[in-house]
């Protein structure tokens, strides 16, 4: 296996951009993406998304790449060393002075909330993948006669059980582990290279299939025509915040990514072909399931929409289950290759702070991830009482941690990068290749970072805030 200096890097230059685009595409854009932007009215929302996924994601993706390349660790050993906690190579902090011990433990415990958020996230999307995992086994069985499928009756019963819902979080969870507990060339790349083909097939296959719904004509206008009147104050904060999530920002993820890139990898054109590969799935994607939506029962709107209404669709269309089956193996895919990137980012940092083997640490995250699991898999049923307002247990651990959470802490993360660290060393990365533009890329960079999405972000949370207020 290729290290440099005995750190891990990527086997093959594809291997970085499989891992980071599988990480990307998840279950965030083919099921958070759609009621989301439902929510908040369709194509007004969409614009706004994609705005920000290139004046803030981007940014703040390149960032992250960045802080992981040049200091080679993982979040928070990378923290670590810019802090001088821990040995480095060179001299990663641009300060003359030692930076005070209370900021020194700032830096620490959001590098910490940081790795709490991968974890509390990782937990809930694997009940989310269990539950996919639930209607691809149905669905297969329907296809192939061995019992007969009905979304309805499907869904009532996962919904019901709680342990049938731990059962299928510990299958994924187990799948997640298996490949993560592999060296990176032999797991990661190979998987996610596996993943990744059958995903853009089958992706392709379901969007040419729902563009032929009688209710695409309808769909496409409620998703791309947009209306601005539906925005809502706290549209801005939720757009962001998705971005973050669909660009696996703000979890650590895309810093350890960035510490297996080889020193010729050139960051600003990797995150640019990232964040543009992950917008155009998103888009394909709300055009692939909102016809399904439209033909469905239109009320529903929430994390349960794509559950309540998409399978049972499947059943009365003519051919629905092989399209169910291709449906569900597509999102089934999306978020195998989301969760690795998830769970790789946590044993990585492990493996570094406390030389725990790759093996143990990933054995041990998945048993605590399948344990944290316990909550959202039971907030439909046994904790179903518990209600936050107008939302379950499950919204409101989405909402708190991707509306709230994530973009506080990604914030911090950008900040350690455009003003801690040895800005010379930043800007090299920017001038490898010998173009002027390539100069002018990072005054551009560091720019938008410190005084245009920093400022944007803060005024979506006060204005989130205040919705919740007012
Ligand atoms: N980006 C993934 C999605 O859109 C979620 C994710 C977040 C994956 C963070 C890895 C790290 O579903």
């Amino acid at each position: 296996m290729p290290t440099n200096n005995g750190a891990p890097v990527w086997g093959t230059r594809l291997g970085f951009y499989l891992a980071a685009v599988g990480s990307a595409f998840g279950l965030g854009n083919l099921w958070r993406f759609p009621y989301v932007a439902a929510e908040n009215g369709g194509g007004a929302f969409v614009l706004l998304y994609l705005a920000s996924a290139f004046l803030i994601g981007l940014p703040f993706l390149i960032a992250e790449l960045l802080f992981g390349k040049l200091s080679r660790s993982s979040l928070l050993p990378a923290t670590l060393k810019l802090i001088g906690e821990r040995h480095q190579v060179r001299n990663l902090s641009s300060n003359q002075k030692p930076i005070a011990p209370g900021k020194k433990r700032l830096f620490k415990s959001l590098a910490w909330a940081s790795l709490l958020l991968n974890l509390l996230v990782l937990s809930y999307y694997a009940v989310i993948s269990g539950w996919v995992l639930h209607f691809l086994i149905r669905i297969s069985f329907g296809l192939l006669g061995l019992t007969e499928f009905d979304g309805a009756v499907s869904l009532e019963v996962l919904m019901k059980y709680g342990w049938l819902q731990m059962l299928l979080t510990g299958l994924h969870l187990i799948v997640v582990g298996f490949v993560v507990a592999k060296d990176l060339e032999r797991g990661l790349e190979k998987w996610v290279g596996y993943a990744m083909p059958i995903f853009a097939f089958l992706l392709g296959l379901l969007v040419y299939k729902s563009l032929s719904l009688e209710t695409s004509p309808e769909a496409l206008r409620f998703f791309l025509y947009p209306d601005f009147s539906k925005l809502t104050i706290s549209s801005l904060a939720q757009a962001i915040g998705h971005v973050f999530f669909t660009l696996s920002i703000g979890f650590g993820t895309m810093v350890t990514f960035g510490s297996y890139l080889r020193d010729e990898s050139y960051l600003p054109l990797a995150g640019l072909r990232v964040c543009t590969l992950d917008s155009v799935i998103s888009v394909l994607a709300g055009i692939m399931i909102f016809p399904l939506i439209l033909m469905g029962d239109r009320k529903v709107i929430g994390p349960d929409l794509f559950f309540q209404t998409v399978p049972q669709l499947f059943d009365s269309m003519t051919g629905g289950l092989v399209f169910g089956a291709g449906f569900f193996l597509c999102l089934y895919l999306a978020s195998l290759g989301a969760s690795i990137g998830l769970l790789e980012a946590l044993v990585a940092n492990l493996r570094e702070t406390r030389r725990v083997p790759r093996r143990s640490g990933a054995i041990a995250i998945t048993i605590l991830c399948l344990f944290v699991a316990l909550i959202p898999a039971l907030s439909s049923n046994v904790l179903e009482f518990v209600r936050i307002g107008k939302r379950g247990l499950l919204e409101f651990w989405d909402v708190l941690l991707i509306n709230w959470v994530l973009p506080i802490v990604a914030l911090f993360i950008s900040q350690m990068v455009s003003w801690r660290l040895r800005q010379d060393l930043v800007e090299q990365e920017f001038s490898q290749t010998e173009s002027r533009t390539s100069a002018q890329l990072y005054s551009h960079w560091i720019f938008v970072l410190r005084f245009v999405a920093s400022p944007i972000i803060l005024i979506a949370l006060l204005l989130q805030a205040w919705a919740l207020v007012g």
